[in-house]
């Protein structure tokens, strides 16, 4: 298998000074924690944020400056962080050149409050979703929407993550930024004088970068303090799968999936996310240690012809005395496995090269109808190369991969799914409560030149009983 080492050749010219004799770079920049938003108490109670998305020049690769887009800085976005129960709002202002959106990918909230591509801000516009954070702790995150310019806007670093946390959850390290420490990963690619090459949106899966950055950090380096961290994954990249795991090959345990906890810590030694997917592992540290956190492809490769580079993602370096920490519960309170209800109804999704049932993307269509708290069967079945199917509203199980049941790391409640090429995926999912005739939700594949270029579906939850009195199609000023 090809190796790849961490950064570009244009990477490395400039990083010279951090490179040790072996000319591979060192890992020593500091990982970089997002701030926490802070928020206000409206005079309803809600917990107010203000996030404003904005350009910006940022120094990733040392002495270099880089053109970036951000959200209250100048790359990247802030944590947002509420519990359950929270009523939330959260007043968006768009400060980039162009017209874009955010949405709250993993979160479950009205149609209209979802930011997608009917929600657009435009460049000066501000857009004030509100809702009440019901469901459980997860790691979710927000990004741009815009039909046909996502890929650009999450590439230029319009991302963050989105926190819930459950009061009645497991305890799981949870001191921000010491035991809790979020990696939004992310492949670029850097043009000789430092900037994110943006010639790389073409091709079968658009921008596949030779540079990873977690948290925006090329070549990052975090300090353990404590015998146990939780990190939290997210692929925030635009097309790249990884396969996270430590170089010195140890275990750890999963404890969450997309949108929630499993039912019980499993051990492995790999996790693999796929674009917009997320997985919370807790590893073990001992002092005094130093151990490197990589991606390497699959011994196989099987079902996966999205091409698994090898890469280097964070170093981490274990204090010499580290801060005991509580043990991890037996029991993460994580539903047990899905059963199918019987008489559910199916629905089936073919994906081939950039479509979804022949058709491609179109605001003005409603592809399904979905009656209000309906348990379905989705099933995809893909034809063509590697793609992952990613579903607005709500939370599901994969019932199985190719017949076969998902890995247990994978077992947990999810928004986001892996589909290898050729291979059958099978969801159980529960809709919501959340009606609106006409306003719709997405599905699509998550890799984002695939989404732009039309790979995408929209499904209305409507009252049940009122299915058929719904029109398919949309009035839409886009
Ligand atoms: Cu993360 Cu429809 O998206
Ligand atoms: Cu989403
Ligand atoms: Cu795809």
């Amino acid at each position: 298998m090809k190796r790849r080492d961490l950064l570009s050749l244009a990477a490395l010219a400039t990083l010279g000074a951090c490179s040790s004799g072996t000319g591979k770079p060192t890992f020593s920049h500091r990982l970089r924690i997002p701030d926490q938003a802070p928020a206000t108490t409206g005079p309803d109670g809600a917990r107010q944020f203000a996030l404003t998305l904005q350009t910006g020049r940022s120094e990733i690769l040392p002495g270099r400056s880089t053109a970036t887009w951000g959200i209250n800085g100048l790359h990247l976005g802030p944590v947002v962080r509420v519990r359950r129960g929270d009523r939330v709002r959260i007043a968006v202002t768009n400060r980039l050149p162009e017209a874009s959106t955010l949405h709250w990918h993993g979160l479950y909230l009205p149609a209209r409050m979802d930011g997608g591509p009917h929600q657009m801000i435009e460049p000066g516009a501000t857009w004030t979703p509100e809702w009440t954070v019901d469901q459980p702790a997860t790691t979710s995150w927000f990004h741009p929407h815009p039909h046909g310019r996502t890929a650009m806007h999450v590439y230029r670093g319009v991302a963050g993550l989105f926190l819930v946390d459950d009061p009645a959850g497991p305890p799981l390290p949870s001191r921000y930024g010491v035991d809790d420490i979020p990696l939004i990963v992310q492949d670029k690619a850097f043009d000789g004088d430092g900037e994110f090459t943006t010639g790389g949106f073409g091709g079968t899966f658009g921008m596949l970068g030779d540079t990873v950055l977690v948290n925006g950090t090329a070549g990052a380096r975090f300090e353990a303090t404590t015998s146990l961290v939780r990190f939290r994954l997210l692929n925030a990249s635009n097309a790249r799968v990884y396969r996270a795991g430590f170089a010195d090959g140890r275990s750890f345990r999963v404890v969450a999936t997309d949108s929630g906890p499993l039912a019980r810590p499993v051990t492995t030694d790999r996790v693999k996310i796929s674009p917009g997917e997320r997985a919370e592992i807790v590893v073990a540290f001992v002092p005094g240690e130093t151990v490197v956190m990589d991606s390497r492809g699959e011994p196989a490769r099987q079902a996966n012809d999205i091409e698994e580079e090898d890469f280097d993602l964070l170093t981490v370096v274990a204090a010499g005395r580290l801060a005991p920490s509580p043990a991890i519960p037996a029991a993460l309170g994580g539903g047990p496995p899905p059963v199918v209800p019987p008489g559910a109804r199916v629905r089936r999704f073919s994906l081939s090269g950039s479509e979804i049932n022949g058709r491609d993307m179109d605001l003005a269509r409603i592809d399904e109808v979905v009656p209000a708290g309906a348990h379905e069967i989705w099933e995809i079945d893909n034809t063509t190369y590697a793609h992952n199917f990613h579903v607005h509203d709500v939370t599901f199980r994969i019932l199985d991969i190719n017949g076969a049941p998902p890995p247990e790391y994978q077992a947990g409640p999810k928004d986001t799914v892996f589909i290898p090429k050729k291979a059958r995926v099978r969801l159980s999912i529960s809709f919501g409560k959340y009606t609106d005739a006409t306003m719709p939700y997405m599905y699509h594949c998550h890799i984002l030149r695939h989404e732009d270029r039309g790979m995408m579906g929209q499904f209305v939850v409507v009252a049940p009983g009122t299915e058929s009195q719904v029109s398919r199609t949309l009035a839409t000023g886009h």
